[in-house]
């Protein structure tokens, strides 16, 4: 997936020391974890379950990486909410790149991956790799209506 400036990618192991300097920036963990750095083995821990999720469901916190560079500039994607049976939708990016509408063309391009998603005539190919995601009036129709609520779309 992508867009204009973004690429949406899966994520391998080594990773996490790219997501470490934004995972450790106190401003953009302000509303994450009071602002504390997250520790090396929260970060894999976090890395870890993003390619366990894309395996099991089909969906998950993808790295962005900028469309020019290639650098990787944070994350967006989906995550199942813990005892809910929801999935929500959810942004970090490198404080440099806040302000500049990034946050709004990856949602942008999850609600329209969902949606073709949601219109794909047969689905009875991938049902065990995606038991999570109800592109229907439910969970993922849920991420939607949330991403849209949240971004204005
Ligand atoms: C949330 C975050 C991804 C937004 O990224 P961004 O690229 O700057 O967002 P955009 O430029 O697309 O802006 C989207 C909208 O959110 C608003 N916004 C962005 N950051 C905001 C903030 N901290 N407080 C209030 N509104 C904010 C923007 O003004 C914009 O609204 P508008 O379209 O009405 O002008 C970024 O601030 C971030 O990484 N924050 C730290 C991690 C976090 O808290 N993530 C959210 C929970 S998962």
């Amino acid at each position: 997936m992508r867009t204009e400036r973004l690429l949406f990618a899966p994520w391998t192991e080594a990773d996490w020391l790219a997501l470490k300097p934004i995972a450790t920036d106190p401003e953009v963990m302000r509303y994450i974890s009071g602002g504390q750095p997250w520790p090396d083995d929260r970060i894999q821990e976090f890395v870890r379950r993003q390619i366990d999720g894309l395996r099991l469901h089909g969906y998950c916190m993808w790295q962005l990486l900028e469309a020019s560079g290639g650098s990787m500039i944070g994350f967006c994607g989906l995550q199942p909410l813990a005892g809910t049976g929801d999935v929500e939708i959810g942004w970090w990016l490198a404080r440099s790149h806040w302000g500049r509408g990034l946050a709004t063309e990856a949602a942008h391009s999850l609600a329209g991956w969902l949606q073709a998603r949601r219109s794909r005539p047969h689905r009875s190919h991938r049902p065990a790799a995606e038991p999570g995601v109800d592109t229907g009036d439910g969970k993922a129709g849920h991420a939607v209506r949330k991403a849209n609520k949240t971004q204005g779309l």
